[in-house]
């Protein structure tokens, strides 16, 4: 097979996690994609990861701190692969297509619509591939959610009910998670959250919310980052640091096809977290199972009464994972799995790569397009908009940008 030379930029938590999950498609005996540099702005980062590449895939990736440098010393790199700070992505979206990169761009696409529109401008005018990696929904327990719902087996869709509480007033994963020009941790974790409801439900067409900064000084917790990602870089987290972004969001959806959702999102919880989910019809309910816990999905069917594990498979004799979903996981029907987090974590991400490397050969648009990552940041930001406006936002109003309070802070903090 063909392999697609790529460069990952941003050699951060994130970016080692796209190196393990290139390390599971080298072994899946199916890669199309093949590490050959890394570029960060700071040398160290960079210098590590190509550290970590040697050793988990037996080449040391080039390392370069600007783009530019990369695309005059390597010009064969065909694509790029995004996973720095979220604020950043629309800058180096852009300047990726104007150098002629393919990108694979860390969700979300941008932070604001203004941001979304710039890169979506340049992706356009260049004739590549640019694909969202939005991981979750390729889970292939998410999967299955998606296919009872559309054999209709819970009926027709009537609400989705979900949300979390924890967090109280820790640092949450970084300190950037809690800068509004950075990348606040409703939009960080919310676009995947949305990205589930309307992958699940179609479209969401308006939103009414509420939002709060409940705690306006974050501390440095027991817990830094995701599992042991961003071990490296635990001293840099300070005692303390001030937050600019929200930490509760609550939310009200209404979705094209007439359901109707509620979302809490609330990072500033004390005391017993909390998280539900749930989606209810006209025949009965789902409670959809998460991605990268392997656990199965249940149902409650008028009648009937729960269904779960392997006889929700059976409901869907049609159902089949691609070929790739298949050998990571063990088998092309599943409704349950026992894969640790961190591989089913790496295993989401590699599915991203290997998309990519098919797109750029041959020309198919990626299931996580633009358009579908500037409406995942839309009904985030429509969230946040109506909590300032008071009022309910249709997410057209969003994307079209005719209104944009919550935004322009940020479109002029980064002068878009
Ligand atoms: N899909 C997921 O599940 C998931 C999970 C975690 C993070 N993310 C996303 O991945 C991205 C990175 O998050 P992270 O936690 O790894 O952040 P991080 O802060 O750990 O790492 C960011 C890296 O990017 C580098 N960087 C910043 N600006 C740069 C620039 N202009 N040029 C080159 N390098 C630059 C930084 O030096 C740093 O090494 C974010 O957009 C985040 O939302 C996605």
């Amino acid at each position: 097979m063909i392999k697609i030379p790529i460069a990952i930029i941003g050699a951060g938590g994130m970016g080692g996690r796209h190196l393990r999950a290139l390390g599971a498609l080298y072994e899946s005996g199916m890669a199309n994609v093949e590490l050959v540099a890394v570029c960060d702005k700071r040398k160290e980062n960079a210098n590590f990861l190509a550290d970590n590449a040697n050793e988990l895939l037996g080449l040391r990736p080039k390392v370069f701190t600007s783009l530019e440098e990369m695309k005059s010393k390597m010009p064969e790199i065909e694509a790029v692969d995004i996973t720095t700070d979220s604020g950043s992505h629309h800058l180096i979206a852009q300047e990726a297509f104007e150098l002629g990169y393919n990108v694979l761009c860390e969700k979300p696409l941008s932070l604001t619509i203004k941001g979304c529109n710039k890169v979506i401008e340049a992706w356009k005018k260049s004739g590549k591939v640019l694909s969202v990696a939005e991981q979750e929904r390729r889970d292939p327990i998410c999967r299955l959610n998606k296919a009872i719902i559309d054999a209709g087996i819970i009926g027709d869709p009537y609400s989705f009910i979900q949300g979390s509480a924890r967090g109280g007033n820790d640092i949450i994963i970084w300190p950037w998670r809690h800068y509004k020009n950075v990348g606040g941790i409703f939009v960080d974790a919310g676009v995947h959250a949305v990205d589930q409801m309307m992958y699940y439900l179609g479209d969401i067409e308006e939103v009414f919310a509420v939002s709060k900064i409940w705690e306006p000084v974050r501390y440095r917790g027991d817990k830094i980052g995701v599992s042991n990602f961003y071990d490296h870089w635990a001293d840099e987290v300070p005692e303390s640091i001030k937050a600019s972004s929200e930490d509760m969001v609550i939310s009200t959806l209404k979705y094209k096809n007439g359901a109707i959702g509620q979302w809490t999102s609330f990072w500033a919880a004390h005391g017993e977290p909390l998280e539900y989910s749930m989606i209810y019809g006209s025949k009965g309910s789902m409670k959809p199972a998460k991605q990268r816990r392997g656990d199965p999905l249940s149902l409650n069917i008028d009648g009937i009464g729960e269904i779960t594990g392997q006889e929700v498979i059976d409901l869907v004799p049609d159902f089949h994972l691609d070929e790739l979903t298949s050998r990571l996981f063990g088998s092309e029907r599943i409704a349950s799995y026992k894969t640790p987090f961190e591989d089913a974590d790496r295993f989401l991400v590699a599915l991203e790569y290997y998309e990519l490397g098919q797109c750029i050969t041959d020309g198919t648009m990626p299931e996580v397009n633009a358009y579908v990552g500037r409406k995942d940041l839309a009904v985030c930001n429509a969230a946040l908009e109506s909590s300032v406006l008071g009022r309910p936002v249709k997410i057209d109003e969003i994307e079209n940008e005719s209104t944009s309070v919550y935004e322009s802070s940020i479109n002029e903090y980064w002068n878009i």
